[in-house]
């Protein structure tokens, strides 16, 4: 049996929800969820060594704004996989950041993801694909998907998973916000926002249709049609993040003047994401956005790709 790595390197990459139907919320504070899920090219880079005791760094974009405690997901995800296996032992977590924090693009996810991945490769446990899963969705709704990448479907609070019938490469440009949000805040103000119109935000789930995602969207991506992709972009939770940092309509509307082909606010926000009709119209995009001063920084990224992957199994880092 070949030894085990001294220190394992693993990358997960950033999500945008190309559309976002949001239900009533259960008596579990969670709210049902149809959403159509895309991994794209900006990447955190989890690595854990063996060590004399734990601990945990972060470097990188936002860094200063990571927890680097046990209340860590990359923390959490590594003593979900040491549980009652022999191999375990204490670990130095070091985690690269270019994902923004609190962006809305499920950063703390991927270090979940890629630290549960890179502590089954540490140890040696050979996690199966439903085990791998149950640990990922015992950390968050977003982690199963930061696990499989790609483009997929996701139901329920969003951690039950099929992969979607996609064609094609999509070019996005994403404008940050120098202020993030909070989740459950975004949640908890598109609530306030449906009772404020008088609808009823938490009836039993068996009494409302449960989400689903478009025909539109699904066709669209079925024939790799980015226009028809752009058009039927939509986040429920957009308004709601509007509503937190009203100065996000400044951005997305330069996003539409430039001719994005889509714009909308992704996941739970303040990063607001554009797709663009080709690389060049992706650069021009993004220099707009820049020059326009609305967003603390703006990157281009390529969607779909893979999910959390081990990039150095070996003994020299
Ligand atoms: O699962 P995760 O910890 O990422 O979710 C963060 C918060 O987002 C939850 O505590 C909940 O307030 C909200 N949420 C929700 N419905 C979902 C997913 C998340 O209300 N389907």
């Amino acid at each position: 049996m070949p030894s085990l790595p001294e220190a394992v390197t693993v990358r997960a990459a950033a999500k945008v929800n190309l559309e976002l139907l949001v239900g009533p919320r259960d008596a579990s504070g969670y709210h049902a969820l149809a959403t159509v899920f895309q991994a794209v090219s900006l990447y955190d880079d989890v690595t854990v060594r063996r060590a004399r005791r734990c601990s945990l760094t972060v470097a990188g974009r936002d860094a200063e704004h990571v927890p680097t405690d046990e209340s860590n997901l990359a923390w959490r995800a590594v003593i979900a996989v040491g549980e009652g296996h022999p191999e375990a032992g204490p670990v130095a977590i070091s985690i690269a950041k270019d994902i923004p924090v609190a962006g809305g693009m499920a950063g703390g996810s991927a270090d979940g993801a890629a630290a549960l991945v890179a502590a089954d490769a540490l140890w040696g446990v050979g996690l199966s694909r439903t085990e791998l899963h149950r640990l990922a969705a015992g950390l968050g709704a977003d982690v199963p998907f930061s696990v499989l990448g790609g483009t997929a479907i996701g139901t329920g609070r969003g951690d039950e998973l099929a992969p979607a019938m996609a064609r094609g490469s999509y070019h996005w440009v994403f404008a940050f916000s120098d202020e993030g949000l909070s989740t459950p805040r975004v949640f908890a103000e598109l609530d306030r926002l449906r009772a404020e119109r008088g609808e009823d935000v938490s009836a039993p789930a068996q009494q409302q249709p449960e989400p689903e995602v478009s025909t539109a969207m699904m066709t669209a991506l079925l024939s790799g049609d980015a226009e028809a992709v752009g058009q039927a972009m939509h986040n429920d939770l957009q308004e709601a993040a509007l509503s937190l940092q009203p100065r996000l309509v400044d951005t997305l509307a330069i996003g539409q003047e430039c001719g994005a082909l889509g714009g909308i606010v992704s996941g739970s926000g303040p990063t607001c994401a554009f797709l663009a009709a080709s690389h060049e119209h992706a650069l021009d995009l993004a220099v707009a956005l820049t020059a326009s001063g609305v967003a603390s920084d703006v990157r281009r990224a390529q969607g779909p790709v893979p999910g959390a992957r081990l990039i150095h199994p070996g003994k020299e880092q």
